[in-house]
């Protein structure tokens, strides 16, 4: 039985959970089409982790030189390693085109080549006539993109007159004995105070959880939330075994330095002062894929030829571009540079290392965002009530690994998409059923037995563990004996959330309540991601197992569900992916080997 809460009560016809990019795309959208729409975030909306996108958002407007939507769907599924369901990806490279001029409409200033056209750059996997050479697709503003793109969605919320609730975190959905979602229960950090949201649907877009690893170029605020939630609420977690290791965090640090630095020419070295790419890339060179180069450095640097005392990383040359094109093109990360890692990028090359930077699997979803609840009668069965757009879904647009700038892309492709569905199937102002006596009461027990935990660990050593086996035991490179060793460990670290204690138990707002609630959900995400991962055995995209080293599509051309319940306990099945596409205009994508 939970403790009585004084519940203050909100009915809304969608709520939005996140400000980011998808949430922030989302909320405009319903707003702006009449839907009485909420948006609550744990931090102020331009705070949201987008704000640290760099490079661009691909879209293939041709502005340097031809490009078409379907060579970007060919290199989108490609890049995917073949796990990427093919409808979404047409429906999202085919939408990418009006969305990025919809962006440039709202305001937000993009570079500009010298007649006036949106400026584009490199970026890596992205190439002309179906794997040629690259092209330039990444729409760039400077490398700053995920700030321009998140201010001007924040303006059109507000121009839109959209409600937002602002340092309120998400406790928990409420569920129905249908299993439709009804609502969610959100604490307001400020004052303390517990609110019950209503709503017809509720739109997850909680981003990442990259913080379940050491080293990351995530925000703090990437813990998982919403999948942690989506998985309390009884849905399964889809591919959560594939993580992306970005090839360039600064070393040591991991803050991002952007792909785009390779797409206006930039360059990686060895300890002999090889341009090892050649080798590995022929074609695509520093421009391969992230998990191709990612694999390469770490090769490199196995093998020897990293660089610094310890050999234990690679070295990235811009000086070359001169400081003019550094000042134009990438003035963040020469800044960034100078600061993370004591560079000045215009005379020396910047120390980098591949760094956990984004989550491919998530909540499963249809290409609308729609939440999806799969069993084996009907692997497509809809969760009725929820949606899930951005890093926390899964549509699946990124297969086995993402293509810098689709990100970007996704964002406000799906967050747009999931607007324009429940513009379709809800009727402004319906009335709300009414809600069970104890609808709240799973969400506030969590908030409660959490605020008097007593036990004898604090949050932060627990986090600690859990993600230096996230980084020791779901790194670059995996094999059976250290996956099935991650999963032994975290099933321990999993049994210490028991015991638990909060620093300060008499402030019902403090910190460390807040850091404990989030390190249960990137508990629940880590422990979907090392056991998805045990389970496959193969190769693919940016799951690579020494011992398993071929791609296996005769038995794993397939997503990963990882089911979880209370006690931590993981069950795996599996849907088929989508190997048909959106329209006729676009032909089914056939696998084959996968080289750049
Ligand atoms: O390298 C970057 O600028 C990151 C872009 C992305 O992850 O899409």
């Amino acid at each position: 039985m939970a403790a009585t809460y004084p519940l203050i009560d909100h009915k809304y016809d969608v709520v939005v959970v996140g400000a980011g990019g998808a949430g922030l795309r989302a909320t405009m959208g319903l707003a702006a089409g009449g839907l009485k729409t909420a948006c609550i975030t744990k931090v102020f909306p331009t705070r949201s982790h987008t704000v640290a996108a760099q490079g661009g958002i691909g879209a293939s407007l041709g502005n340097m030189a031809e490009d078409k939507w379907e060579w970007h769907m060919y290199d989108t599924v490609k890049g995917s390693d073949w796990l990427g369901d093919q409808d979404a990806i047409e429906y999202m490279c085919r939408q990418a085109v009006p969305s990025v001029l919809e962006l440039e409409h709202f305001g937000v200033p993009f570079s500009r080549t010298k007649d006036g056209k949106i400026y584009q750059r490199p970026f890596g996997g992205h190439m002309r006539n179906y794997g040629e050479a690259p092209v330039q697709r990444a729409c760039a503003a400077a490398d700053r993109t995920g700030h321009a793109i998140l201010h001007t969605l924040y303006q059109q919320c507000l121009k839109h007159a959209a409600e937002f609730f602002v340092e309120y975190f998400a406790i928990d959905l409420i569920m129905d004995d249908d299993g439709a979602c009804r609502g969610v229960i959100a604490w307001n950090l400020d004052d303390g105070s517990i609110h019950r949201f209503q709503a017809q649907t509720v739109v997850l877009a909680t981003g990442g959880y990259g913080r379940a690893y050491f080293s990351c170029t995530s925000a703090h605020t990437c813990t998982g939330d919403g999948n942690a939630m989506a998985a309390r609420a009884g849905l399964p977690l889809q591919d959560h075994e594939f993580i992306q290791f970005h090839p360039t965090g600064i070393y040591g640090s991991g803050c991002l330095i952007t792909e785009g630095a390779r797409g206006e020419g930039g360059y990686l070295t060895n300890s002999a002062g090889e341009r090892f790419m050649e080798r590995y890339a022929p074609t695509a060179k520093d421009l391969a894929s992230r998990d191709v180069v990612s694999r390469s450095m770490t090769v490199e640097i196995r093998e020897g030829r990293g660089v610094g005392a310890e050999k234990d990383h690679i070295l990235l040359h811009l000086e070359h571009l001169g400081a003019d094109v550094l000042l134009a093109r990438l003035p963040g990360i020469t800044e960034t540079a100078k600061i993370f890692a004591g560079v000045d990028a215009t005379r020396e090359p910047i120390p980098v290392l591949p760094t956990v930077h984004y989550n491919m699997g998530g909540v499963p979803t249809n290409y609308h965002g729609e939440a999806l609840r799969p069993s084996d009668d009907d692997p497509d069965a809809l969760c009725h009530g929820l949606m899930a757009v951005g890093e926390c879904g899964c549509a699946s647009v990124h297969g086995a690994n993402r293509l810098g700038t689709n990100s970007l892309l996704d964002l406000v492709v799906f967050g747009r998409a999931a607007a324009l569905r429940c513009l379709e199937k809800l009727k402004a102002g319906a009335s709300h059923p009414p809600l069970a006596k104890d609808a709240a009461d799973p969400a506030l027990a969590r908030l409660d037995r959490l605020r008097h935990a007593n036990g004898s660990l604090k949050t932060s050593e627990i986090r600690l563990q859990m993600q230096k086996t996230m980084q020791n035991n779901a790194a670059v490179f995996r094999n059976q004996e250290v996956l099935e060793e991650g999963c032994r460990s975290l099933d321990q670290i999993w049994g210490q959330l028991a015991d638990i204690r909060l620093a300060d138990r008499s402030l019902i707002w403090n910190s460390d309540l807040v850091e404990a609630l989030e390190l249960e959900n990137l508990m629940v995400c880590a422990k979907a991601s090392l056991y998805s991962a045990e389970a496959r055995k193969e190769s693919r995209g940016a799951h690579a197992r020494e011992d398993l080293p071929e791609r296996d599509d005769a038995n794993w051309m397939k997503h990963s569900l990882a089911w979880i319940d209370d006690k931590g306990h993981i069950t795996m099945t599996y849907r088929p992916v989508h190997t048909y596409t959106l329209t006729n205009e676009a032909k089914y994508i056939e696998p084959k080997a996968r080289v750049y």
